[in-house]
């Protein structure tokens, strides 16, 4: 058809013919793909109409102007049906998707998992919030500490159990782990053993007065078992004033087991053996499961020891930088996870450490 020159005639039933099937076309095409296709076909570079167009330079001189006005109009008719086409094919699409992604905004929401606190982190809000009520303040010392901090601020002498390698964890020497050979730092720095280094720093940062409370976390080289971990919380507590007593802190005690415990519940003293306390005394509370008969739980006695505690040692005050002649205080420290343990009756503590949700989800009662 290129080859050989049209008539006017032919000419301008080809460019009727290209109008015929672009309508044909788009009358039929179902997607926008088909709509291009047709598109390139009819109207692209080495499509129907500009091969017609070729053919305008070989009609008489006097036809060529209608002919060319007339292949305007295809392109033009042509181009409006297919943008027209498209966009009714691209409303079509929109409202398929309207119909098949609609939302039911009746239909009830899917349940937000609410988080709540670990039962440890629960109780240890309780002795927080019950201090707080005899003006205690909270006062966080480092889980990382050295030698002097802990043990000799405290007056634990160099052979004390305390200090032995199976009971303290020790922070390597730098390398010497690397090199098959691990020896404790020689600057001493150890894991806590307790939180009682937060006392010295507590009376070196604070003007007695002093009341604070001291909660966190400590590390033993224990072999776990129910009653024994190698990662534990405590919480204790130092009141450093002008004439603090034995008797304020015994008052203090009872006052805070009846607290946590309940009105009714049973306390007694007994002799203890602290080397930062003197005197030092043990705090025993009426067994929670027997109420004092004798069971399993209480080793027959009667009774739960749920904390330590003592008069501060004056080697201890001095060494928070505070003159023993002047001012008394006293100390007292307890095991979060047991009080936790006896609190909701749970038997084996690697439960709490356990990170088992099944376990955890039980004790939503701290948000
Ligand atoms: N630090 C002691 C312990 O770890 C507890 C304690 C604290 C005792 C304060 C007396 C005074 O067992």
């Amino acid at each position: 058809m290129a080859t050989e020159s049209m008539t006017a005639a032919e000419l301008r039933e080809g460019l009727e013919g290209v109008r015929r099937r672009a309508a044909d076309g788009l009358a039929a095409a179902g997607d926008e793909r088909i709509v291009e296709a047709l598109r390139t076909r009819l109207l692209g570079r080495s499509g129907e109409l500009t091969g017609l167009l070729r053919q305008l330079g070989g009609i008489d001189a006097g036809e060529r102007p209608a002919l060319g006005a007339l292949a305007n109009e295809v392109r033009e008719t042509v181009e409006a049906g297919i943008g027209e086409r498209l966009a009714v094919l691209r409303a079509g699409g929109l409202e398929e998707r309207l119909a098949s992604e609609r939302i039911d905004m009746t239909s009830p929401g899917r349940p937000v998992r609410v988080g709540h606190l670990h039962p440890l982190m629960t109780v240890e809000r309780q002795l927080r919030e019950i201090f707080h009520g005899y003006g205690f303040e909270v006062f966080e010392g480092p889980e990382i500490e050295d030698d002097w901090w802990n043990f000799e601020a405290l007056n634990i002498p160099p052979d004390h159990p305390a200090r032995d390698l199976w009971d303290t964890l020790y922070v390597a020497e730098p390398g010497s782990w690397e090199r098959g050979a691990p020896r404790p730092a020689a600057d001493g720095t150890i894991l806590r053993t307790h939180t009682s280094p937060a006392q010295i720093r507590a009376m070196q940062a604070i003007t007695p007065p002093i009341r604070v409370l001291t909660p966190g976390r400590c590390f033993r080289y224990e072999a776990v078992d129910a009653s024994h971990n190698f990662e534990f919380f405590q919480v204790e507590g130092l009141v450093v004033d002008r004439d603090t007593s034995l008797a304020d802190l015994k008052g203090m005690l009872e006052e805070f087991a009846r607290a946590l415990y309940g009105e009714g519940t049973k306390t007694r003293f007994r002799p203890g053996y602290y080397p930062f306390t003197e005197p030092s005394v043990a705090f025993d509370i009426g067994c929670l499961v027997c109420g004092g008969s004798g069971c399993a739980a209480c080793g027959r006695s009667g009774w739960m020891t749920i904390l330590g505690a003592g008069m501060i040692h004056p080697v201890v005050l001095r060494n928070g930088g505070i003159d023993p002649d002047e001012y008394q205080g006293y100390a007292f420290g307890m095991g979060l996870d047991r009080i936790t343990l006896l609190r909701y009756g749970i038997a084996d503590l690697r439960l709490l450490m356990g990170a088992d949700l099944r376990f955890l989800a039980h004790f939503s009662e701290g948000r």
